[in-house]
């Protein structure tokens, strides 16, 4: 993959990964619209799921998307090699995980390192890991009663959201939420900003990782 440096001259390629309704992938093809990701454009949408609205959002916008379904093939290996091989063959420089569900084989993280980038409904370290994902999360967060909540934008590396992280956003748990409004406030003022602006900061080399540390110049 080239480095960062030689981007400055030629269109930042994207693949968007996705399982459900698309509101982040929405939200990166309407930043790009309106000049807040600069310079980028969306190479590939992939789901797993047939039945996923992104889908529909992609095929409105002419954007290439492909159901890729690990209940179509043999093997989660045979699964695995055939995400890898298509978002290999559509020449990306950066795989943005919008709501997907399917875990990355630890060989697509080698083959993109500090290449995949993931948006996680909570502030992490709370409310991550295996099992917190969706809605899941944030009834966990009113369980639990915390008056903060958030949305991150982090690396994907071997674990299940334990990669660098890059961006980060608190918002208020108002009195009376439920699971769904909570959610909602969230990716509103939160995961649709923080998403589209990591992708710009990255596109145009402003991201350094150093371990677990990443440095955003701003
Ligand atoms: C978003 O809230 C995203 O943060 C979350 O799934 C939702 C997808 O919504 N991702 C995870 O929970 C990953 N662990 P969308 O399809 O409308 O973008």
């Amino acid at each position: 993959m080239p480095a960062l440096a030689d981007r400055s001259l030629k269109v930042f390629k994207i693949a968007v990964l996705v399982s459900g309704g698309g509101t982040n992938l929405q939200a990166i093809i309407d930043a790009i619209d309106a000049g807040i990701i600069r310079d980028t454009e969306i190479a590939l949408v992939i789901s797993n799921n047939e039945g996923a609205y992104a889908l529909e959002r992609a095929k409105a916008k002419n954007i290439p998307a492909e159901v890729i379904s690990p209940k179509k093939f043999e093997s989660r290996e045979a699964f695995n090699d055939a995400l890898q091989k298509r978002v290999q063959d559509a020449g990306v420089d950066l795989i943005v995980l919008a709501g997907f569900l399917c875990a990355i084989p630890d060989r697509m993280v080698d083959a993109y390192p500090d290449r995949i980038i993931n948006i996680h409904p909570s502030l992490i370290p709370s409310f991550c890991g295996k099992g917190f994902y969706g809605l899941k999360v944030h009834e966990k967060a009113l369980e639990r009663g915390v008056k903060v909540s958030g949305a991150t934008v982090h690396f994907v590396d071997k674990g299940t959201d334990t990669g660098p992280i890059i961006l980060q956003k608190a918002v208020s748990v108002e009195n009376g939420d439920t699971p769904k409004i909570l959610q909602r406030r969230i990716m509103e003022q939160a995961e649709w900003k923080i998403l589209p602006k990591a992708i710009d900061l990255i596109a145009h080399g402003k991201v350094k990782v150093d371990g677990r540390k990443v440095t955003v110049e701003e």
